[in-house]
């Protein structure tokens, strides 16, 4: 049901819920945020939820039953919110857990892959491909099989990058010591032997520029965000607001952040509430 203004979350409080379906879209911190800004620019009139498990950032190094115990409280924590569906805004989250989520739970999960697939369908001329992502992600049989299933020449190399989550989640998105780890990260690689780099993390998206001014020219820079959106609106079957004003809400599960909100407030799309700590928990 589309109705226009924010969530009353006193309403909330004294009813256990709203009447107003939701779209859920989650990551393990600021990472999904890259995704819900594409997503409000496709659904202008949708009900966001946004749910950051800031506390438990990073995921990449987590084992996977910790990461499912932590999506099973996110989907806990929204089920008030009526959502239609949930966007897993997050690589490491989707190879770990999407299958699991979609057993237990009945309405649209949608996850997020790295963009392997268009990477290897563009035309390269056969030059190599990197996918960045985080550890848990670049470990995962989810990932490989991928790789497997579209890359026939053997193109493609897998490289995880242990700090930029970190670094995103400090708000560090263009200094000196992110330049210096990328830097020394990829120094390894002969980079004008690549034709593309994938961001196969969506903490990763938020340093698409540093990557092209870091990478020779002409390397393309991929990320799957706007065919995971393209997913979900199919997903959502029709079920998408036409009209009156969309909303935004805004969970984050770690220590509210003075400099995180202003961040938020400067870069997204729309005004948002914040759903405070302690809602449902
Ligand atoms: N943003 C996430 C991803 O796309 C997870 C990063 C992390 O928490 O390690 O993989």
């Amino acid at each position: 049901m589309c109705q226009p203004g924010n969530f009353n979350f006193d309403i909330i409080k004294r009813k256990g819920s709203v009447s107003m379906e939701s779209i859920v879209v989650f990551d393990s911190g600021l990472g999904g945020i890259t995704a819900l800004i594409e997503a409000i620019h496709a659904m202008p009139h949708e009900h966001f939820i946004y749910y950051g498990d800031t506390l438990h950032v990073p995921y990449g190094p987590k084992d996977p039953d910790t990461i499912k115990s932590y999506l099973d409280h996110m989907m806990e924590f929204v089920a008030p919110y009526h959502p239609k569906a949930v966007l897993l805004a997050c690589n490491t989250a989707t190879v770990t857990a999407a299958d699991y989520l979609r057993h237990r739970y009945r309405l649209p999960i949608i996850g997020m892959e790295p963009a392997v697939k268009p990477a290897i369908e563009r035309d390269g001329e056969n030059k190599r491909i990197l996918v960045l992502s985080t550890e848990g992600t670049s470990r995962s049989q989810r990932l490989h099989s991928l790789v497997e299933r579209f890359d026939n020449d053997h193109l493609v190399d897998i490289l995880p990058l242990p700090n930029l989550v970190d670094f995103a989640e400090r708000l560090e998105f263009d200094t000196d010591d992110v330049r210096a780890d990328l830097e020394a990260i990829l120094s390894s690689f002969d980079l004008d032997d690549y034709g593309a780099v994938v961001l196969g993390c969506t903490h990763f998206i938020w340093y698409r520029d540093l990557f092209l001014d870091l990478l020779p020219k002409g390397v393309e820079v991929l990320d799957g965000n706007a065919a995971t959106i393209r997913q979900l609106m199919r997903k959502l079957n029709g079920n998408i607001c036409r009209e009156g004003a969309g909303s935004l809400a805004i969970h984050l599960t770690g220590k509210r952040r003075e400099d995180v909100m202003a961040f938020l407030k400067k870069t997204l799309p729309m005004d948002f509430s914040e759903i405070p700590k302690g809602h449902y928990e």
